[in-house]
């Protein structure tokens, strides 16, 4: 969609303790001092540091993000986290779906669902993740395997502000990246979904992830329907992340 910001986001997955997280942000709002920056900026660190780097992400622009939630309000869960905590503590959105917590924790599409419920409940933005594995791809099933994640997470999703975040599973932590068609087509197919669902489908900012890096940044950034990036290793590192930014 023209006219529509774009986002470079980081996923610090479980890496980064709190005075590396402190580090980073510090270094990253020095490195911004002085750059006119186009894109929306999103850290979406581990909840042990949501508090403490609020402040100084707010101060600079930067949204926080949570790596995922409970659908639960509250009660006896233990261990999880529900879209209040993290709304109480600065975050804006939360990541729902990524395929690490389909592939490693089980979580099925139905359960993602409640997860999308809830985070628009609470008041905050689903950043919904879909992806297809390497084997899907190659069987052929990678589009239809993606609308389907899009259609049963987003069932009965009401009028709110939503991101989605197309993730191949074959090139997150891969080193393999998408080519900058594939992210295209892809791209172009969701948005196409999206259209046809929702009378705001076209503003919904659709963000590419895996392997995404300081080299091929730009290449994937200027593909029509890419409206920014997902970065996993690469935003581990401020500089990285900060290259990635301006590309
Ligand atoms: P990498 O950038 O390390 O491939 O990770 C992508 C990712 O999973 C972001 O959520």
């Amino acid at each position: 969609m023209v006219g529509m910001q774009q986002i470079v986001a980081g996923n610090w997955k479980m890496n980064l303790t709190l005075s590396q997280g402190q580090i980073f942000v510090d270094n990253l709002v020095a490195g911004l001092d002085g750059v006119e920056l186009k894109r929306q900026l999103l850290l979406a660190p581990n909840f042990t540091l949501l508090a403490a780097l609020a402040r100084s992400c707010a101060a600079s622009g930067i949204g926080l993000v949570g790596q995922n939630c409970a659908f639960q309000e509250s009660g006896a869960f233990t261990g999880e986290t529900s879209v209040a905590m993290l709304k109480d503590v600065g975050a804006g959105y939360v990541l729902v779906g990524h395929s690490e917590r389909r592939q490693l924790f089980s979580e099925s599409d139905k359960l993602l669902q409640r997860k999308v419920q809830a985070v628009v409940g609470g008041g905050l933005v689903p950043i919904l993740c879909v992806g297809e594995t390497l084997e899907q791809r190659q069987s052929g099933a990678a589009y239809t395997l993606v609308v389907e994640q899009l259609k049963s997470a987003l069932s009965d999703f009401p009028d709110a502000p939503l991101l989605v975040a197309y993730e191949p599973v074959w090139a997150i932590g891969t080193g393999r990246t998408a080519t900058p068609e594939d992210a295209r087509l892809m791209h172009q197919h969701i948005r196409k979904f999206l259209v046809a669902q929702f009378t705001w489908g076209a503003g919904v900012p659709i963000l590419y992830g895996g392997s995404a890096k300081p080299e091929n940044a730009a290449s994937l950034l200027s593909q029509p329907e890419v409206n920014g990036l997902l970065v996993g290793g690469a935003a581990l590192d401020p500089e990285s992340f900060l290259q990635i930014a301006l590309a």
